[in-house]
């Protein structure tokens, strides 16, 4: 998974946001509709998929286990599924690229096939954290094998009988609890996983869409094994998460009057939200409508002068992707804003407590990096200069957008991840008003 084109971007200070887009298709949301699709009987018809380098690297790896699948082209991905039975094993390791959700995810459905499988990544990938889903998926009765130091390549042994668990989730991690779901589809019994704070529900929505209701109750969630998925369609909404990039450029850039149309707005995602309205942002969900089984609204975001805040930690896990282009907002509020219980975001595609530091303290902000969070302190704007996205997507688009606020150019190395999660970046924030080009 590497094919990275442009990796470095070149933005010039200033502008402003303006007129209507759709950013690409949920990456959450699509990883789940391939898998569930990839293990259900029959045809599922899927719109909207995100076809970034991430959920293409799901879809390879289902095509690894023979599943007939056609596109994507457009958005649009239709999967000819057998079951779990009509799975066959793979020719060789499946390369899941930058892919934690893929990786995650996988561990947990693959843990209860017949065969051996064997999940392998890059070297961003290779260092995250995996015993958070290896041990409990063991405590289940699966079989898999990591590096010494818990992480990929995850090899996986097939043919063995898993049984239901109740799990306390150490960490509120959406990953976890959906390996765990995934993997009690072939459980005998229930699996239950209790999470310390919600995080996102896709899988619980989807798995109910195909077929298998997802009991909830508090923070407890629990499925019953040996139910046959069935085929449906998907049609999946824009990602909030980026759509994150441009609530922040156009609430900072004076001027900006942005439509984004057709974003998901499940509550467990809409945290960016709330912490940039509660740092003054002018942020308006218009139409809401539901889009099977996931809300969906229009956001109209105008620029707004904000204000530095404590960051609530209950929002923490609801805006758990969006912290770098919070932190940039961060940086140009009025006052300090402080982050704490945010420990997680240490293990994501970077250190994005560390990175994020660096990246401010070179654009000309002032950040002190803690243990599980960040303080910064807000200010007019970023001087610019050069700095590098530590080969993760979302630093270099939260630095691309720091530039509609920066005196003089920013420029990102090492951009080519970026196509992990939003291919056409450049282009989309381009024709909005960012004065990015790709190098
Ligand atoms: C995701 C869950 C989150 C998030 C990641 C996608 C998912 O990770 O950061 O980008 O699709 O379930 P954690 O579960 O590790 O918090």
């Amino acid at each position: 998974m590497s094919g990275h084109g442009h990796s470095r971007f070149h933005v010039a200070p200033g502008g402003a946001l303006t007129g209507e887009l759709r950013v690409p298709g949920d990456k959450s949301i699509s990883h789940r509709a391939v898998m569930l699709g990839g293990v259900a009987e029959g045809d599922t018809r899927i719109t909207g998929l995100l076809e970034g380098e991430d959920v293409l690297a799901t879809v390879a790896a289902f095509r690894a286990l023979g599943v007939r699948i056609s596109g994507p082209e457009g958005g649009a991905l239709l999967i000819s599924g057998g079951g779990f039975d009509g799975l066959q094993p793979p020719p060789g390791p499946l390369d899941l690229g930058n892919s934690g959700t893929s990786m995650r995810l996988l561990a947990g459905l693959f843990s209860g096939v017949a065969f051996d499988t064997e999940l392998a990544g890059d070297a961003s990938l290779s260092r995250r954290p995996m015993r958070r889903v290896t041990e409990p998926l063991a405590a289940m009765g699966a079989s898999i094998e990591t590096g010494a130091e818990g992480t990929a390549p995850l090899r996986i042994h097939g043919g063995v009988r898993l049984h239901g668990i109740d799990y306390q989730l150490p960490v509120p991690s959406a990953q976890v609890k959906s390996a765990l779901l995934l993997a009690g589809l072939r459980a005998k019994g229930q699996t239950c996983v209790t999470e310390p704070a919600p995080t996102r529900d896709h899988t619980e929505r989807m798995l109910a869409a195909f077929g298998c209701p997802v009991e909830r109750r508090g923070n407890r969630v629990c499925v019953t094994g040996g139910v046959q998925l069935r085929g449906c369609g998907v049609d999946i909404p824009a990602d909030i998460s980026s759509a994150a990039f441009f609530l922040v450029g156009a609430t900072l850039a004076e001027g900006s009057d942005l439509l984004l149309r057709h974003v998901g707005w499940n509550p467990t995602r809409t945290g960016v939200v709330e912490i940039l309205r509660l740092m003054g942002a002018d942020i308006e969900a218009l139409n809401g409508r539901d889009v099977g089984g996931e809300p969906v609204v229009d956001l109209r975001v105008r620029s707004a002068p904000l204000r530095g805040i404590d960051i609530p930690e209950a929002l923490v896990p609801l805006a758990i992707d969006e912290f770098p282009a919070l932190f940039i907002a961060a940086a140009c509020a009025r006052g300090e804003t402080r982050l704490t219980g945010a420990a997680e975001l240490r293990v994501k595609e970077s250190d994005r407590i560390a990175v994020m530091a660096d990246v401010l303290e070179v654009l000309g902000a002032e950040a002190e990096p803690r243990a599980d969070g960040i303080r910064i302190v807000g200010g007019d704007g970023f001087v610019g200069g050069r700095v590098s996205s530590h080969g993760d997507h979302r630093v270099a688009m939260s630095a691309a957008v720091a530039a509609l606020r920066a005196r003089d150019a920013i420029v990102i190395d090492d951009c080519g991840p970026v196509a992990t999660s939003f291919p056409g970046f450049v282009e989309m924030a381009a024709e909005a008003g960012l004065r990015v080009k790709a190098q």
